[in-house]
């Protein structure tokens, strides 16, 4: 494939999950038995991404230290008998480069992709939020799909985009579609979190895209937009108005976006992971069901 490179942003607060986030990176909660960005990293490997660019910020040091081989550690299990642990480190042997730059000030997302401009050079990358899982388990092919169309159609850019409930489209890019084609469409506007009303469609960013290398110059010329932030969205709507070919392809039926970024969709996703878990899935299912049951019965 032609793009191996992913740039990963990580930087943002965490303010909707306080006080979770107060010392700890959002990206680095739990879900199910492992952090957010472990899934995140699992995912872009699975998709041929072996280099992975961290855009991090104040207090991020954890995703670092999480990637980082840990010899002590498992010196230390094999000494304790507990042989039986090692495959939970088996993703530290991952065949993956990982390099962190930082977003020195807090000026929005696509202000925090400018910032890996100097790493990323003149080659067309992957930007997977660090704040999202694709999929039950991450076991999801989007990446690969959105690289695929890149090289076949010559794209300037290709994004996931998954169908909200329109009182949700507040909180997301929404696409403007020009033309539908048999599992792809290509897009004549991209909008950040439009108003139900204005919205032209339910069509919402889900957290991954591939892009050439020109979009840090659309980037690079962005002024605030939405929530006074260099956005990410209205750099690709300015690459589209000169003529840029952006495409979208939507999520797999029964494909899920999990968004750690908000306490209800947290919840869901842990759920989610809990119950479908493949050591301990099946006990909690059954705790959950009794649960709800005795709930049920006592209301
Ligand atoms: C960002 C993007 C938005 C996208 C969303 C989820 O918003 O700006 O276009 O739909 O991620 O992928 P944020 O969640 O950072 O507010």
């Amino acid at each position: 494939m032609s793009v191996d490179l992913a740039v990963v942003p990580v930087a943002g607060r965490g303010t909707r999950l306080l006080p979770l986030t107060k010392s700890q990176p959002k990206e680095m909660l739990a879900v199910g038995a492992k952090p957010v960005t472990q899934y995140v990293a699992e995912e872009l490997e699975q998709s041929g991404i072996n280099r992975m660019v961290f855009v991090t910020g104040p207090g991020k040091q954890a995703i670092e230290n999480h990637f980082d081989p840990d010899t002590e550690l498992i010196t230390a299990l094999r000494e304790y008998g507990q042989e039986d642990l090692l495959e939970s480190l088996d993703f530290e042997r991952m065949d993956v480069d990982y390099i962190y730059t930082r977003q020195g000030r807090q000026l929005g997302l696509g202000h925090a992709i400018l910032c890996a401009r100097p790493v990323v050079g003149e080659q067309s990358f992957v930007v997977a939020l660090g704040d999202s899982i694709i999929g039950v388990h991450a076991q999801s092919q989007i990446v690969k799909d959105l690289i695929q169309l890149f090289d076949s159609e010559k794209a300037d850019g290709v994004i996931a985009f998954e169908t909200v409930p329109r009182e949700e489209v507040v909180r997301y890019g929404i696409a403007d579609v020009r033309t539908n084609h048999e599992d792809w469409f290509e897009l004549a506007d991209l909008i950040e979190k439009p108003s139900v009303a204005e919205s032209p469609s339910r069509l919402a960013v889900a957290a991954r895209y591939v892009f050439r290398a020109s979009i840090f110059d659309y980037l690079s010329k962005t002024d605030a937009g939405k929530g006074n932030e260099i956005q990410l969205t209205d750099a690709i709507s300015a690459m589209i108005r000169d003529g840029g070919r952006v495409l979208g392809i939507p999520l797999a039926t029964g494909e899920r976006r999990f968004d750690i970024g908000n306490f209800p969709s947290y919840f869901r996703a842990f759920f989610e992971f809990a119950i479908q878990d493949p050591q301990y899935g099946q006990m909690f299912s059954k705790f959950a069901r009794e649960r709800l049951h005795e709930m049920d019965t006592h209301e």
